[in-house]
């Protein structure tokens, strides 16, 4: 019988196999709650105690049934908006260090935008958008370890072979009044990309307050993260995008050290390998490059719309003191006693 299902699957067309689960995920994304999306999406769908944007749940149903995780798999997983394309450009960097220094003129940094040397599981490698020749089952397996992935899906909701290979996780959180900021400015461009007349502040304020934002509610999915960390030290890293600004170099080391590239005392003091990388991967560079200039993501959005200030507390020259009020009071309400400490 095993043998029987071994022919059959080893016979299966895997463009007829893409197309049945496609059919399949059509079905069940019909069914799932709806509400008004913020972007290009048509709609976001309530799956898994998460809202997401239509367009990109086939990429996330296909990466629970399919993605098969190795122990040495590194995923870096976020909110939108938490600072991902920093955190994927310092553990690129720092991973590939051996290989690529950071100095070397052909970098790929230098070439290529983050968020294609690290790319997103659902977004891009099990391709999401809807369209007939879908292609979920894209040959990841060929790739050398250690594979480097990000996700902005829930813990809650990550592939089980995620949590049973014993991958490392490193989840990158940043304070929810500037994450609102740069999501509502990030929307918007999105928004003018595809025609649509920009969302106001009070508008998409509601919305993220609600939890009905691209992945939220913001603060489930910082909390499931934030009690995996608790729970399983050896395999997720809970850091903070202010923290990274404050410390960047003591961020760099203990993340490097958590994901198994320890920076080596010669590395680090004699070499300055650590003080390369900050450099490589920071705000000013990374946003004068011409690639993240003029580059396109896959979704059309020029590249430049993933550097926007760089900053902590840019929420004070937009939010009200009724908006600062209401998020605070949110804030406090879902994390009390749950030891999160903020800046
Ligand atoms: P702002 O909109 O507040 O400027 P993500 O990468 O998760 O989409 O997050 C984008 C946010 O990270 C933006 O925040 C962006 O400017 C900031 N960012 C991008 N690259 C950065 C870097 N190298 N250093 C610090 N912040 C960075």
């Amino acid at each position: 019988m095993a043998e029987a299902e071994a022919e059959a699957e080893a016979e299966a067309d895997p463009k007829e196999e893409n197309e049945s689960s496609y059919q399949r995920y059509k079905i069940l994304i019909s069914s799932l709650p709806k509400e008004e999306g913020w972007a290009s999406e048509n709609y976001f769908c309530h799956y898994q105690g998460f809202w997401y944007p239509d367009i990109l749940c086939p990429g996330v149903f296909a990466v629970q049934d399919h993605f098969k995780a190795r122990s040495s798999d590194i995923i870096i997983a976020t909110t939108p908006k938490s600072g991902t394309t920093w955190i994927k450009a310092l553990l690129f960097a720092a991973v590939n260090r051996g290989m690529y220094p950071p100095t070397y003129n052909h970098h790929p940094l230098l070439s290529e935008n983050p968020q294609l040397l690290v790319p997103f599981l659902e977004l891009r490698l099990y391709k999401s958008k809807i369209i007939p020749d879908f292609d979920i089952l894209p040959d990841i397996e060929t790739l050398p370890s250690p594979r480097l992935f990000g996700t902005h899906i829930p813990f809650t909701s990550l592939p089980q072979s995620m949590i049973d290979s014993g991958s490392r996780i490193v989840y990158l959180y940043r304070n929810p009044k500037d994450v609102f900021v740069s999501m509502w400015h990030f929307n918007n461009k999105m928004r003018a990309a595809v025609s649509k007349p920009p969302l106001s502040a009070m508008e998409a304020f509601d919305r993220f307050c609600k939890g009905v934002s691209q992945f939220g509610p913001f603060w489930d999915h910082v909390l499931v993260y934030w009690r995996a960390s608790l729970e399983r030290l050896q395999q997720v890293l809970f850091i903070k995008y202010e923290e990274l600004q404050a410390d960047p170099g003591g961020v760099l080391k203990r993340v490097a050290h958590f994901v198994g590239f320890p920076f080596t005392s010669e590395e680090e003091k004699e070499q300055g390998l650590v003080d390369k990388i900050l450099r490589l991967c920071s705000f000013e560079n990374l946003s004068s490059l011409e690639v993240n200039k003029t580059g396109k993501h896959s979704s059309g959005l020029g590249y430049e719309a993933f550097f926007r200030k760089g900053k902590v507390g840019d929420w004070a020259n937009y939010l009200t003191s009724e908006m600062i009020e209401r998020i605070d009071q949110i804030t406090e309400e879902k994390f009390h006693g749950h030891g999160l400490k903020f800046c």
